[in-house]
């Protein structure tokens, strides 16, 4: 048995998981994570995390600080550039929510409105996110996840191999023009710290090897090395074939969901919800990752 095989069936003996699709992600179940989980159950988290790319874990009644310690043990934490959205005391933890409080919204709405692995921008994007849901709406608000794995596994071969030498650039600026049409710019410092990277269209898995698309509706500005329309079409249908059915598992959110990601191999998307009836409250930490090869 290879080292990988028997390091998967210790981490299956030591979480009680159960799958989310056919595909890709599970459940963790029987996990309280307000007790910190031992160096062996965390191993166990992570391997889990590199095999099914996403985790629930339901009814995790954690503290900002519980859930700023547990996403260390993923690895170093990310700063989000709009310092707005942070929360007062721990600025690792970025809001995400429709909530004012003193005429000043506490996080950023419609992030993610659109399809994107977080980060994606940063030439090192981030590993994984860790969202902790603080309040829902009782309806709407899903979040749609995508296996990037099986988006690429699921490409004719021919499609594979013209891809696979493909760069393409992201544009966080160029994001933030499309999805923030009517707040006021970016700051010349943020625009400073997110400028245009270059990133692989398809990604290797730096844990597996395991390769996936790396594309993301707005966030790539384009494919280098090809004429403008061929790149803007090619995009377009990667795009469109990345978020198929049967790539996509829909996470409906109770309070204290903790949904753990890979963003190497997969992406996700907001769905909208009543926003003059109902609050949102949702916590995100960000784990910071390698260069994409
Ligand atoms: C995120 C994100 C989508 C959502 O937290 O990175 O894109 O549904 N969230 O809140
Ligand atoms: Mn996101």
């Amino acid at each position: 048995m290879t080292a990988n095989a028997i390091q998967a069936m210790n981490c299956e003996q030591l979480l009680d998981l159960r799958p989310l699709t056919p595909g890709f992600g599970a459940e963790v179940l029987g996990l309280d994570l307000r007790d910190a989980p031992s160096p062996a159950t965390l191993d166990a988290l992570k391997q889990a995390l590199d095999t099914h790319s996403l985790l629930v874990l339901r009814a995790q009644h954690i503290s900002e600080t519980q859930h700023v310690e547990l996403s260390r043990g993923f690895g170093d934490l990310m700063i989000h550039v709009l310092k707005q959205f942070l929360t007062a005391s721990h600025p690792e933890i970025y809001v995400l929510s429709n909530v004012a409080e003193n005429g000043k919204p506490i996080g950023n709405h419609k992030e993610g409105w659109n399809w994107h692995s977080d980060l994606s921008y940063m030439a090192e994007p981030s590993m994984g996110s860790l969202l902790h849901a603080i309040e829902v709406p009782p309806e709407g608000a899903d979040t749609l996840f995508a296996s990037m794995h099986a988006a690429y596994e699921g490409l004719p071969v021919d499609m594979q191999e013209r891809i696979r030498p493909l760069k393409a650039v992201h544009s966080y600026a160029g994001y933030y023009g499309k999805a923030f049409a009517d707040r006021a710019p970016l700051s010349e410092e943020q625009k400073a710290r997110t400028p245009d990277v270059i990133q692989p269209v398809v990604r290797t898995h730096p844990s597996t090897g395991r390769l996936s698309l790396y594309v993301g509706q707005d966030i790539v500005k384009e494919i280098q090395g090809l004429e403008p329309e061929e790149g803007a079409q090619l995009l377009a249908d990667l795009n469109a074939h990345a978020i198929r059915d049967e790539f996509v598992y829909r996470h409906q959110w109770q309070a204290h969901d903790l949904v753990i990601w890979d963003n190497r191999c997969t992406m996700h998307c907001a769905t909208p919800y009543d926003d003059n009836a109902y609050r949102r409250v949702m916590h995100r930490t960000t784990v910071k990752g390698d260069r994409p090869f």
